[in-house]
């Protein structure tokens, strides 16, 4: 049974996702934990009615980076996680706390990366003008959005777009890309070579929609 914790900042809706199928479809795995920076983090309520554990790690409360990433490893660590997810977590993690969770660790970002790492990846596809726009999985790595691409999904930017009405098509998708990652990674169907992730029995690592 492989052991998940989840990083979560908000609402958490990528955390439900996840932890509704995981338990659903009898994955190899069970979300052991949801982890917040903030207490108010809309996602915490659900970890708590489906009991799972639940810590809150408030950055506001450490003077360096530094702290808080020891103090959020701690946390984490003492739920022994087999994989860490992160999911809507809005802080940067320093790269020793990366490479202690190196290739067990993802992160879903709302763009197709390397396009639009950061903030504010709606709005700048639409000013961009890009015609299509998405999410990524992928395996976090020292440098911001960026490591190994596990799956990609793909929608269309329509023109009438707004960055709400393109948000909320490419989080549709998130749904859905985010638990096939984790799926993927708890059953050991994920390899790296050379940088690049393959699903081993060759399954689509891109959602069209
Ligand atoms: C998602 O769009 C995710 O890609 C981004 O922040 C949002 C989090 O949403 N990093 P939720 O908290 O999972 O509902």
């Amino acid at each position: 049974m492989k052991r998940i914790v989840i990083l979560i900042s908000g609402r958490g809706s990528n955390m439900e996702a996840i932890a509704q199928r995981c338990a659903q479809e009898r994955w190899p795995a069970q979300v052991v934990a949801v982890i917040a920076n903030r207490r108010q983090a809309a996602g915490l309520d659900y970890a708590r009615m489906h009991g799972i554990a639940t810590a809150v790690v408030d950055h506001q409360r450490f003077s360096t980076r530094e702290a808080f990433d020891s103090a959020l490893a701690e946390a984490i660590d003492a739920h022994r996680p087999d994989l860490v997810v992160l999911a809507g977590f809005m802080r940067i993690l320093g790269d020793n706390f990366v490479r202690r969770y190196e290739a067990r660790m993802l992160n879903i970002h709302p763009s197709l990366l390397p396009a639009f790492p950061g903030l504010h990846t709606h709005r700048r596809a639409i000013d961009a003008g890009c015609k299509v726009s998405g999410a990524t999985v992928h395996l976090v790595t020292p440098q911001l959005d960026h490591g190994p691409i596990v799956i990609q999904s793909v929608v269309p930017v329509l023109p009438d777009d707004s960055e709400e009405t393109l948000a909320a098509r490419v989080l549709a998708t998130e749904h859905r890309i985010y638990p096939q990652a984790v799926q993927w990674f708890v059953r050991g169907e994920l390899q790296i070579e050379g940088g690049v992730v393959r699903h081993r029995g060759g399954a689509s690592q891109l959602l069209l929609q």
